[in-house]
């Protein structure tokens, strides 16, 4: 059994005040095929969150539009009422069908959603409502004035954006203060370094989906993998320990629906690269 935790990984305050352990917890994962409907073992998927907390990770990332439902009713049912556990999800996607994501910023939609989440998750304010997609077919502006509303009401504590780049924060920040942004980010994308940097400076946390992504990177052989041998590791245990180290405000939330390997992503908080190894790394994409 893995005696890791992720409070090895440090801290970031979310919005300067809610603390996390910068190692957190992906839920899209414990659903079904295509993010769609049960898992194919759900009771397995029910240990696996039961098991987050006890690792050290205090936050989880959901969204409504997981399952859709599934994710959030199975961490009511895990780890209801929380004690102490951030529990960051989405809205602002549609789901007509597995694997199908349509965007959705009709102040009117994005308002049930969070009604939506706050019930299934059993609580009076969402910790971190994160909007999923900005929508192109309604003004960004109104979109985020909606939210700027929502977070007034007392409905969620801190906001954050999915998928964005540096001049939708900006805007956004006229409206409330931006707590976290989350967009693809791995050791093989890094298409994102320049909002990272943007939110490295602002102390924005910085929640990379897709984290364990090796790829191509992984192949027998290559830089990353003697790298992962040199630690007697995975390259997926790699991929995390670079993340955690390219930024102080980098929160990986790797997901999965199983207990072997959610003790594996955290035990990555265990391997420390050296210097060279970082740079090394950091060069490959
Ligand atoms: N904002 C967005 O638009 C967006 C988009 C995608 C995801 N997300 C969020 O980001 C989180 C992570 O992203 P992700 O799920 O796409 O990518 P990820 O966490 O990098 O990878 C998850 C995949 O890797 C497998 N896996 C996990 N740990 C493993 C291990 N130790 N060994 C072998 N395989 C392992 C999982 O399958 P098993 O279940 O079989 O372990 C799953 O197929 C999601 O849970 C979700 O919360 C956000």
């Amino acid at each position: 059994m893995s005696t890791a935790n992720a409070a090895k990984s440090g801290t970031f305050k979310i919005g300067g005040d809610l603390e996390v352990h910068r190692l957190g917890f992906g839920a899209m994962r414990i659903t079904g095929s295509g993010v769609w409907g049960e898992s194919d073992d759900p009771a397995e998927a029910l240990r696996t969150l039961k098991r987050v907390p006890e690792l050290g990770i205090n936050l989880i990332d959901t969204a409504d539009s997981y399952g859709p439902e599934i994710s959030e009713r199975m961490i009511h049912e895990a780890l209801y009422p929380y004690n102490g556990l951030v529990i960051a999800t989405k809205g602002g996607l549609i789901r007509p069908a597995p694997n199908v994501w349509n965007p959705c910023g009709r102040p009117d939609y994005l308002r049930q959603q969070v009604f939506v989440s706050m019930r299934r998750l059993g609580v009076e304010r969402i910790d971190l409502w994160q909007l999923h997609r900005v929508d192109p077919d309604v003004p960004r502006d109104e979109q985020f004035d909606a939210i700027r509303e929502l977070q007034y009401e007392g409905l969620i504590r801190h906001v954050g954006l999915s998928e964005v780049q540096v001049d939708d924060i900006e805007v956004a920040q006229k409206y409330f203060s931006v707590a976290t942004v989350q967009n693809q980010f791995n050791l093989t994308n890094r298409q994102s370094n320049d909002v990272l940097n943007h939110c490295e400076a602002h102390n924005i946390g910085f929640i990379p989906w897709f984290p364990l992504a090796a790829g191509e990177l992984a192949r027998p052989g290559s830089p990353l993998d003697a790298i992962a041998k040199a630690h007697n590791a995975s390259p997926s245990q790699i991929a995390l320990a670079w993340l955690l180290r390219r930024s102080p405000v980098m929160l990986p939330i790797p997901g999965t629906g199983k207990v072997k390997h959610l003790e594996e992503n955290v035990a990555a908080v265990d391997i420390s690269l050296s210097d060279t190894e970082f740079e090394h790394l950091t060069a490959l994409a």
